[in-house]
């Protein structure tokens, strides 16, 4: 059986290093199953991209699409022509896709109009507002797909109610894997921390994003004064800045925003074995990303999320995470309030990947 994986974005390699590694032992125990690693190229900047590969052991792209930044049809057009061709060479059993990018979108559509059956890993996610780019990419992907494999309930309830039922199956968190399997391979805390001159739970760790805090200059103002508001020399916030919100912040002269405060610490964007011991030593995460709202609760962090809406319901109704929008005055409150919750039996034992792999190896070729 031959599997053409597409990914392009951060998160994608985390999620596509832990299905590789258990299609490697497949492999090691003599099943017949190949995978053929098609990179888009959405992220290209080393240590968005090629740190992840060269630390989680991510196998080398045979196809890299090199597609770079762009407006998001162009993007995904540009995706949509290139793994197309790349499915009439390689003739794959199944393309598999992760999330919710643009890269999760062009491989599943180059496949479906191709009839390759689409294997969606992180189907029936909704956060039920469609002018985030993620939400469209998540509903037409998940439409196209034939294997729909939920990391929760909701996500299963979310399909339900659009009609899909069928190849629908709760196989647990990727992501949940990811965090066991390389907190044994990160560096010890001591270390990360002293790297980066923190202390152990005397920091509030912070990433921004999502294009709609980013692009509006209201939101992403309320973000960063609350950040400036909530830092202290006793307890710094620590914000590993994505290119996208240095980029927005240049462009709109707002980089004073950053500088109010000198226990507003900001950085490049971080390798992921950094990132978990990161998030486990921190007092408290504030983020708009999907992926760091999980890993929070995994490190039984207390997080607050920069959105109005999440699709990781069960974090929220559990007590661990709280929705804060991007409101200065609610998130300096929901960051008062915040304590741990209860323990959330959603995603799996960390064999999430595995079954993946048997899902993908039980269609007759
Ligand atoms: C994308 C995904 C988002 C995911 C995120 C993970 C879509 C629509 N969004 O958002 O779901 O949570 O990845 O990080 O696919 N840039 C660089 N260097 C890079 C990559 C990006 O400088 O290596 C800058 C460029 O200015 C680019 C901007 O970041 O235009 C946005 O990148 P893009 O890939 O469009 O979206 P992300 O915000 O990264």
């Amino acid at each position: 059986m031959k599997v053409v994986t597409v990914v392009g974005a951060r998160p994608q390699f985390v999620k596509a290093a832990t299905v590789s590694a258990a299609i490697v032992a497949a492999q090691a125990r003599g099943v017949a199953l190949e995978e053929v690693m098609v990179h888009t190229g959405q992220h290209y900047d080393p240590n968005m991209s090629q740190v992840f590969f060269d630390q989680l052991q991510v196998p080398r792209p045979k196809y890299n699409l090199a597609v770079g930044s762009g407006a998001h049809g162009a993007m995904t057009g540009k995706m949509l022509g290139a793994v197309e061709q790349i499915l009439v060479d390689e003739k794959p059993d199944w393309l598999l896709v992760y999330g919710d990018t643009n890269s999760t979108l062009a491989g599943a559509l180059a496949a479906a109009k191709l009839h390759v059956p689409v294997c969606h890993v992180e189907a029936g996610l909704r956060s039920f507002d469609k002018r985030m780019p993620e939400e469209v990419n998540r509903i037409l992907t998940d439409h196209v797909s034939e294997l729909l494999l939920c990391p929760t309930h909701a996500a299963i309830a979310n399909l339900k109610s659009e009609g899909v039922s069928r190849g629908v199956h709760h196989v647990g968190d990727v992501m949940y894997d990811a965090a066991l399997m390389f907190a044994k391979v990160a560096g010890p805390a001591a270390d990360v921390l002293a790297r980066y001159g923190l202390r152990a739970k005397s920091f509030l760790l912070a990433t921004v994003h999502r294009a709609e805090n980013t692009d509006d200059p209201a939101r992403l103002d309320g973000i960063l004064t609350a950040l400036a508001n909530l830092a202290t020399s006793a307890c710094p916030v620590f914000l590993p800045l994505h290119p996208r919100t240095r980029a927005t912040l240049q462009s709109r002269g707002l980089q004073a925003l950053l500088e109010r405060n000198p226990a507003l610490l900001t950085v490049e964007p971080i390798p992921f074995l950094d990132m978990i011991v990161l998030e486990q030593q921190a007092k408290l995460i504030l983020t708009d990303s999907g992926g760091v709202q999980k890993e929070a609760y995994f490190q039984r962090v207390p997080c607050i999320t920069l959105r109005d809406e999440t699709e990781w319901v069960e974090t929220v109704e559990a007590g661990w995470n709280q929705l804060a929008g991007a409101d200065r005055a609610r998130i300096e409150q929901a960051v008062a309030k915040a304590s741990p919750g209860r323990a959330i039996d959603e995603y799996g034992a960390g064999n999430a990947a595995e079954r993946v792999v048997e899902l993908l190896l039980a269609r007759p070729a």
